[in-house]
């Protein structure tokens, strides 16, 4: 365990944060000439021009308070500049504190660092989301949120997002997503001329196994980025199918990479934000290190050919009525 903050120490000492690796000895950023952050993460030019982090780290399932803050902090040690929290997940006071307190421990600016949060049904509607997100910035210990999703299109998940942009013009929030807009084809076409700030990213389940090619199109047409939920099939028997697939194991071989960075990899030349969740500190080390090779067209090719548009979450049609009834309880 010293071994490892040791490591994450040194790295984080070696890289000029944030700043833009433009000459980064990474093969794989400098052909496509992006700009990165610390860890080598390139950045993702979101349509209102704002610059995400494509990899970070997701707390969902973080098991306790305590392994939550320790999971955000040495993952921010290890180079992450990108943490997926919501308010369902009851984590943001510990997000908030682990951003904090690696800011003042490193010197590294919070500007430097997205934190994206979500909004849960029971506070959507105009005039309750923007105190919503009051209570939010207060949970975090933080002045504005990067990226602040609608978590379930339930509700009156419209009024919420006024109410959200009302929350960027008050420079409370920088950039609005929306979360599960897959429960229908439709549910992008029809929502999309119905705000004024256009969503900049669409979190879905998305995986080798169910790689989301029709969703994908629809928000492609909006410049909507995807950022992939479950990147890894989730904790369980998910993950544990992914890991075991042999086309995964026989590139990971080649690469002396294991089948969760193979994935992880996937993800970024799909051009996805992901964002894995780990509570193993040798996982989250793990999964930042996948900017330092690249899958061939062939690798890709075959990645791609494992698609059976097959979740590992299995939506059902009750699942936006048990949302609204679902109060996270703080
Ligand atoms: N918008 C939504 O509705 C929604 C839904 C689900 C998730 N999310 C977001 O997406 C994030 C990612 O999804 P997820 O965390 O549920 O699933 P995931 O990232 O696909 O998988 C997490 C699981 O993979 C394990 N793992 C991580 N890295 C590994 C590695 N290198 N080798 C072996 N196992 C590894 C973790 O183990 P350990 O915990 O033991 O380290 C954990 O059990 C969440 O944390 C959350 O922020 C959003």
């Amino acid at each position: 365990m010293n071994k490892i903050i040791s490591f994450c120490t040194a790295l984080l000492l070696s890289v000029t944060t944030f700043a833009v690796a433009s000459d980064s000895s990474d093969k794989a950023n400098r052909s496509a000439n992006t700009k990165t952050t610390a860890g080598n993460v390139p950045l993702l030019t979101l349509n209102n021009g704002t610059q995400m982090p494509q990899f970070g780290i997701g707390t969902f399932n973080q098991g306790s308070d305590e392994i939550c803050y320790n999971s955000v902090l040495y993952a921010l040690r290890c180079g992450y500049r990108h943490i997926d929290t919501a308010h369902a997940y009851l984590d943001e006071c510990e997000v908030g504190r682990a951003v904090n307190q690696f800011c003042e421990e490193s010197g590294v600016p919070r500007s430097e660092i997205w934190v994206t949060s979500k909004v849960w049904p029971t506070e959507y509607g105009e005039g309750i989301t923007l105190q919503a997100i009051d209570k939010m910035l207060e949970r975090l210990q933080l002045d504005y949120i990067d990226l602040l999703y609608v978590h379930q299109p339930a509700g009156d998940y419209l009024g919420a997002w006024k109410d959200m942009e009302r929350a960027v013009d008050l420079g409370k929030v920088r950039t609005l997503g929306i979360s599960n807009f897959d429960y229908s084809d439709t549910m992008i076409d029809e929502f999309i001329p119905a705000v004024r700030i256009k969503p900049a990213v669409l979190q879905i389940e998305c995986h080798p196994y169910a790689q989301r090619q029709k969703i994908r199109k629809i928000a492609a047409k909006y410049d909507i980025k995807t950022e992939s939920w479950f990147p890894l099939g989730g904790s369980g028997k998910g993950n544990q199918t992914l890991f075991s697939d042999p086309t995964i194991n026989k590139i990971a071989k080649k690469h002396g990479k294991s089948p969760a960075q193979i994935i992880l990899r996937w993800h970024i030349q799909e051009g996805f934000s992901v964002i894995p969740g780990a509570t193993n500190p040798a996982y989250i080390k793990e999964n930042i290190e996948i900017f330092d090779f690249e899958l061939s067209k062939s690798e890709m090719k075959a990645m791609r050919a494992l698609n059976k548009e097959s979740r590992f979450y299995i939506p059902h049609p009750d699942d936006l009525e048990r949302f609204l009834n679902w109060n996270p309880d703080y």
